[in-house]
């Protein structure tokens, strides 16, 4: 690149010294074509040497003029004259009528541009030529010295791109290289992994994106952690029931009375049925959980559903000697998942039912709420939870006193399952609750399901 460059550098300085000696010498030649054939007089010769000498100066050359036989008749360092010069192919070729310029390197001289002008009269007759010689060695310290800025200028501006470059692509890279490290990790199973964000542009906007991904990931995991050891324990519970019992009866040496043996088979049994129970219940979730789950939505007149829900649950209150009344204030007909809806209930009521102590009360109501919604009461006179628990009794597993509950067969997926149904059906559920006074769970959903 630099060789080019240095290359037509040299030429274009050649090319110029070669158009300016011709020109002059051509100057010359025609200045001298007038007085060409008075040189024998001494005054014209003198005047003509000396206007020879001026040009030699002033173009820091020597300068020769020839008569057609090739004989040197002016020679502006007066030394050669009447010298015969034949072996010059310039002057060779000036003879014939034509300028021409060519470039020499010459041994222990240097580099030479030798340049020949014919001398013409005015009939354009050949009368003899003019030879100049000059050195062009000083050519290379000019070209040495633009070379040296040209390449220190080339220097400084690679340094300042590739300074500006490196800059520009630190600036952009760096983060992107710590996000790429933060997906690794995350791809390592770190879900804590964030991203140091320090400014606000569109790379700082994935950050953010980025972290709060990394934070729900990290939550779901947690969930999922959570669930499974919560799983684990829940089905090792009855199992380690059976196991006690199982082990008690095979390690018995003596004859064991038949009434003892059926207790024995009846805690088994109801374990069994309580594992039963966890699984279908998990298995509900699970079901639901899928995204493709499509609601099967009928249009159901609400307050039906509700009178049979309570009719199914009647005979356990009645056990406890407990009235269930329903306030039908509005009669509401919607479209929603029948037997969805149906258990959603059949658990909150169950709930009701199971946390009352006998002889209470539990109340339902349905009315039409605004927003073109509709809202299910189901308020008893139980236990009630305390404050504390409140915020987690829809978790899946939640008991609010563990042992107390599992007695009575609870797995603590009931409410969840509930939430999830209601959830799905684009409604809410809320709580209120007072510990001795009573619970009451408020169900709204929209009218305009699936319209
Ligand atoms: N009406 C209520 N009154 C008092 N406590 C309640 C009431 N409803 C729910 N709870 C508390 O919330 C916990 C979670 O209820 P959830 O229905 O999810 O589980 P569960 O009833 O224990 O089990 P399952 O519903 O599977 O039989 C219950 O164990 C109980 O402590
Ligand atoms: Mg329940």
């Amino acid at each position: 690149m630099l060789n080019i460059f240095y290359q037509s550098l040299f030429n274009d300085y050649i090319d110029e010294i070669k158009i300016n000696l011709l020109t002059q010498g051509s100057i010359l030649s025609n200045q001298i074509s007038k007085d060409y054939d008075n040189l024998e007089k001494e005054a014209v010769f003198n005047y003509v040497s000396e206007y020879v000498k001026e040009m030699s100066l002033k173009l820091d050359s020597r300068i020769l003029i020839l008569n057609k036989e090739k004989e040197v008749v002016i020679d502006s360092h007066d030394v050669l004259k009447g010298f015969i010069i034949d072996k010059l192919r310039e002057i060779d070729i000036a003879l014939t009528g034509a300028s021409n310029a060519n470039l020499y390197n010459i041994k222990d001289v240097g580099k030479t541009m030798y340049v020949s002008v014919p001398i013409t009269n005015k009939d354009s007759n050949v009368l003899g030529s003019i030879f100049i010689s000059k050195n062009a060695d000083d050519i290379f310290v000019s070209i040495n010295s633009t070379m040296k800025k040209v390449i220190l200028i080339s220097l400084v501006g690679m340094l300042i791109t590739g300074l500006v470059s490196f800059i520009i692509s630190d600036v952009l890279s760096r983060p992107i290289e710590r996000m790429t490290e933060a997906v690794r990790s995350i791809t390592m199973g770190d879900f804590r992994k964030k991203i140091r964000i320090t400014s606000t542009d569109e790379i700082s906007n994935l950050g953010n994106a980025f972290n709060l991904m990394s934070t729900r990931l990290y939550q779901v995991d947690e969930q999922r952690a959570k669930f499974v050891a919560n799983v684990s324990h829940e089905l090792r519970t009855p199992l380690t029931s059976i196991k006690i019992i199982s082990e008690t009866l095979l390690a018995s040496k003596k004859d064991i009375p038949k009434e003892v043996v059926t207790d024995f088979l009846q805690d088994i049994d109801s374990e069994v049925d309580r594992l039963n129970k966890i699984i279908d219940s998990l298995l509900y979730l699970v079901d639901m959980e899928k995204k493709e789950l499509e609601l099967e939505l009928k249009l159901t007149y609400v307050n039906y559903l509700l009178r049979n829900v309570i009719k199914r649950l009647n005979p356990i209150a009645e056990k406890k000697n407990i009235k269930i009344h329903l306030i039908e204030r509005d009669r509401i007909q919607v479209s929603l998942d029948q037997d969805k809806i149906k258990q959603a209930i059949i658990n909150i009521l169950g709930n009701a039912i199971k946390f009352t102590p006998e002889n209470g009360d539990i109340y339902v109501q349905i009315y039409s709420s605004p927003k073109d919604s509709l809202t299910i009461e189901i308020e008893d006179t139980g236990i009630g939870i305390p404050e504390n628990d409140i915020k987690y009794i829809f978790d899946r597993f939640y008991r609010v006193d563990e042992s107390r509950a599992r007695n009575s067969g609870g797995t603590g997926l009931g409410l969840s399952i509930s939430q999830q149904i209601i959830n799905l059906h684009q409604g809410q559920i809320y709580i209120q609750s007072k510990v001795d006074v009573g619970t009451k769970f408020t169900i709204v959903l929209p009218k305009n399901m699936g319209v």
